[in-house]
């Protein structure tokens, strides 16, 4: 589908009334200039939702649940941009142009044909007398059929039936095949895909099937047979069941991860909803994306085999990228989660979620079980090993943490595994490059903790903003969000979306979709203050060290003195009351 012009958003939402939109979901009586409402996403009882029209925006109080007209639809239903677009445009009666030759969406026959297709293999499935064995086999592995029937189970039978059926109801073998229901053999014959597997649909997350992942009923080869990536069907976009589960993962703010089908249907039916599998390929960066839009904390409950192990960390790894934080929980040796559910019901899955430990902190357990933490040599293996994992954390809290607990376990300093992740933040700023003046500049992770607290905590930005437009080394989008919080005042950070673009509007967007819930924020915001002045102090010294070569000797006493006043700053700095001290001394001088 072609992108939606820009002047057509535009459109959209200014005719767009986002108090009536949003009032379809959402009970809100007037007070004031503004809506309220209980918030429809972390689900309380008391009218902390905010609908703004002078803003045509949305806040939550609470959760921090901030955005437009769109955003709203995208987290409500679950839409992507375009689709959420296309979504308001058809309540306000504008027409976006499909393509630009016009026509209809030319994917609607595919979802048209997979649907009919679902509903004859799930009818088969319920009624076929060559069904028997794959009820058989569902009742053999202790799953009841009728509980599962709204998952959508069905059953591909050996032989033509489900071709002829197809090709009764109008669908052309080119259509079939675009869908990926039907293969054509080597001697040019058309014939079904699936053939004698038990089938589980795939549903996007408007709730539309777009494939299938097909089991042998017993043993053969392979043992899943999955559709093939078509236009509608993306096996490293989608996630088994994110259509079912997105509400579940939404109320309990988690999700779980497993690694198949089977698991997902176990723990389902255990009653333990929200639960997604990928489709049998490790966890992609768009399923890491698409799974953080609706929760932060990941648990991953893989297999306890070394594949699964292998597993966990790469798709931790995956998440810890998109801004998740990720624990993993430990299953019995031998065990996956259909085989614990199975013996010991959803008592014992229940337990093994509540024993997962954060993925930092599993990675310790087993190299500490190896004895590598033992010895010097071991450490620095077990720092090579814990590199990775840290790198990956985009969180800055949680990649501070990951520093200090990995220097801690390791008996190293700080600093040296900031040196390791390649963490620059105690170093003297890097002077920029041209090249990097171009794209958008990085934050260190302080930088990032402390615009996530001014947009997320309006009495402590006075303060912050004070100490971020005096550093220097802010990227153009954080010096323009800091500009934009700091003349806020105590209105919802959501408020200054409307006035920012570019990278700066998407850093805030990034930032609000980062509640400070649970976070310690004056002990976190304290910390990086320190490591801002520590870095300004560097910065300072660095410049003066490379100077001095270059600086006739009767002004070199002068630079001396200098250094050595930086110097007392920074160790000064390294007391907690020496740095109060600091930070006063200079806010008083200005
Ligand atoms: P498993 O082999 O663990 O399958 O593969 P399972 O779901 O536990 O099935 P049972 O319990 O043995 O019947 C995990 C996932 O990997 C994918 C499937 O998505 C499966 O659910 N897979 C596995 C494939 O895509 N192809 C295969 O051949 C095997
Ligand atoms: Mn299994």
């Amino acid at each position: 589908m072609s992108p939606i012009p820009d002047e057509i958003i535009e459109q959209v939402r200014d005719a767009a009334d986002v108090v009536a939109l949003i009032g379809e979901h959402v009970e809100l009586k007037r007070t004031g200039s503004d809506y309220r409402g209980a918030c429809p996403f972390h689900g309380g009882a008391h009218r902390n939702f905010a609908v703004i029209p002078r803003k045509q925006m949305f806040y939550c109080f609470v959760c921090h649940e901030a955005g437009d007209v769109f955003t709203f639809y995208m987290k409500k239903l679950g839409l992507d941009y375009p689709a959420a677009v296309r979504e308001v445009a058809a309540k306000v009666g504008i027409v976006i142009p499909e393509r630009s030759t016009g026509g209809p969406d030319p994917r609607e026959p595919l979802y048209e044909a997979v649907a009919v297709a679902a509903e004859w293999y799930s009818a088969r499935l319920r009624d076929g007398a060559d069904a028997t064995p794959a009820r058989a086999y569902l009742e053999e592995r202790g799953l009841d059929l009728a509980s599962l029937l709204p998952l959508g189970l069905g059953f591909a039978p050996r032989g033509d039936e489900f071709l002829a059926a197809m090709r009764k109801l109008g669908y052309a073998d080119e259509r079939l095949m675009e869908a990926g229901l039907v293969v054509k053999r080597e001697d040019g014959s058309i014939r079904p895909r699936f053939w004698g597997r038990l089938l589980f649909p795939i549903h996007d997350l408007r709730g539309r099937v777009v494939g299938f992942g097909g089991r042998v009923l017993g043993e053969g080869e392979p043992k899943y047979l999955n559709s093939p990536d078509s236009v509608v069907f993306h096996k490293g976009r989608l996630l088994y069941n994110l259509h079912h589960a997105k509400t579940a993962i939404r109320r309990a703010e988690a999700a779980v991860i497993v690694e198949g089908y089977f698991d997902v249907l176990r723990l389902v039916e255990a009653g333990i909803e929200h639960v997604v599998a990928p489709l049998g390929t490790g966890l992609t960066t768009d399923q890491a994306q698409l799974l953080r839009r609706f929760a932060e904390q990941v648990l991953l409950l893989y297999d306890a085999d070394a594949a699964g192990l292998r597993a966990t960390f790469r798709a931790a790894d995956e998440l810890l990228r998109a801004g998740c934080h990720v624990s993993v929980a430990t299953l019995p040796q031998g065990r996956d989660p259909d085989q614990l559910a199975r013996e010991g019901g959803a008592a014992a899955v229940q337990a093994v979620l509540s024993d997962a430990v954060d993925v930092l902190e599993r990675k310790l357990q087993l190299l500490e079980r190896r004895g590598w933490l033992g010895t010097l040599a071991g450490r620095r293996r077990a720092l090579d090993r814990l590199v990775p994992t840290i790198r990956a954390a985009t969180d800055p809290v949680t990649r501070d943490l990951y520093v200090g607990r990995t220097a801690e376990a390791l008996g190293v300093s700080r600093h040296s595994v900031e040196h390791e992740v390649g963490a620059t933040v105690s170093r003297a700023a890097p002077v920029e490059s041209p090249a990097a003046a171009g794209r958008p500049a990085r934050l260190t992770s302080a930088e990032r903790g402390l615009l996530r607290v001014m947009v997320h905590e309006p009495a402590m930005r006075g303060r912050i903003a004070e100490h971020l437009e005096r550093g220097a080394g802010l990227s153009a989008a954080g010096r323009a969000l800091v500009v934009a919080l700091g003349s806020l005042g105590t209105e919802p950070a959501a408020a200054a979306l409307p006035g920012l673009e570019g990278d700066a509007r998407a850093l805030l967007t990034e930032l609000l979709g980062q509640p400070t819930r649970g976070m310690d924020v004056d002990a976190e915001v304290e910390g990086w203050l320190r490591r801002l002045d520590e870095r300004s102090l560097d910065a300072r010294s660095g410049e003066i060290e490379r100077a001095l070569p270059f600086t006739p000797d009767s002004e070199k006493s002068e630079l001396m003195r200098q250094l050595g006043d930086l110097k007392r700053q920074k160790q000064q700095l390294n007391t907690k009351a020496g740095w109060n001290v600091i930070r006063k001394g200079r806010s008083g001088a200005r």
